[in-house]
């Protein structure tokens, strides 16, 4: 069975709510149109509420930007898997080079988060990828083995059927410096074969793999074109309408 493409916008800590729904609305007419591919687009906690109530019924997927991993208690400045619940919300990113880098969390934290979001029906958003430092020393296959290794940690065959996987190297996100389709297809399928060796083939095979990092109108058609690239995570173009709208329309 072909794995059907994903398109995901990560709009990070940006957009007022007005704003947040508006673009929200568009895009959701965009997705509508569209039947052979699924939009997700992960707006900041404050719109979260409001763009769910005004996409949620639509073919658009809402995703947080992170999640906790318990249901409630003293976890201050946190959001728990059930509130996420509590607002329609599907799906989570865990583990972006932005949480691990600027708020310095851990494999461990991201692999809590991974379990707790599982475990109440949150399908996560998996981030992983390598710094410009570790690809220079060759680090970049054994960065990514661990992570994808810690993050999925105490994960069955059976809970990992629905994860998505977003490979984004560290040095592409934000820069304008996209990976190459060779580099991004070379990385996806050793990420591939890992998981099928490590999970049952036939769930590691329905695992999507998205590439992120500087995905823009002018390279997703070739990122696309990829065997192992199943979609894309997107940043910075996925905040303007046009740019967005082209990207979940690639060819
Ligand atoms: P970018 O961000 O598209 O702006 O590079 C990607 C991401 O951080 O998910």
């Amino acid at each position: 069975m072909p794995r059907r493409p994903l398109i995901a916008g990560n709009w990070k800590m940006h957009l007022s709510v007005a704003q947040a729904v508006e673009l929200a609305e568009k895009v959701a007419e965009v997705a509508a149109g569209c039947n052979d591919r699924d939009v997700v687009i992960a707006p900041p906690f404050t719109a979260l509420d409001a763009v769910s109530k005004a996409v949620g019924k639509t073919s658009t997927f809402i995703a947080s930007q992170n999640v906790a991993w318990e249901k409630e208690g003293a976890f201050t400045g946190e959001i728990s898997p059930t509130m996420l619940v509590d607002l329609g919300v599907p799906m989570a990113i865990i583990g972006h080079s932005e949480r691990r880098q600027i708020f310095q969390e851990s494999d461990k934290m991201v692999n809590l988060r991974v379990k707790g979001a599982l475990a109440n029906g949150i399908v996560p958003i998996l981030c992983i990828g390598e710094t410009l430092g570790q690809r220079e020393a060759d680090m970049t296959f054994k960065v990514l083995e661990s992570q994808l290794a810690e993050g999925l940690e105490g994960c069955t065959s059976e809970m990992v059927g629905d994860i998505v996987v977003a490979y984004e190297p560290v040095w592409a996100i934000g820069t304008g410096k996209t990976a190459s389709k060779e580099q991004a297809q070379e990385v996806h399928a050793y990420l591939r074969q890992f998981l099928e060796e490590k999970y049952r083939k036939d769930i590691a095979q329905k695992i999507r793999i998205l590439y992120g990092g500087s995905v823009k109108p002018d390279n997703v058609d070739s990122l696309m074109a990829q065997p192992d690239i199943d979609g894309a995570l997107v940043g910075g173009a996925a905040l303007k309408f046009e740019s967005f709208a082209r990207i979940i329309n690639f060819i």
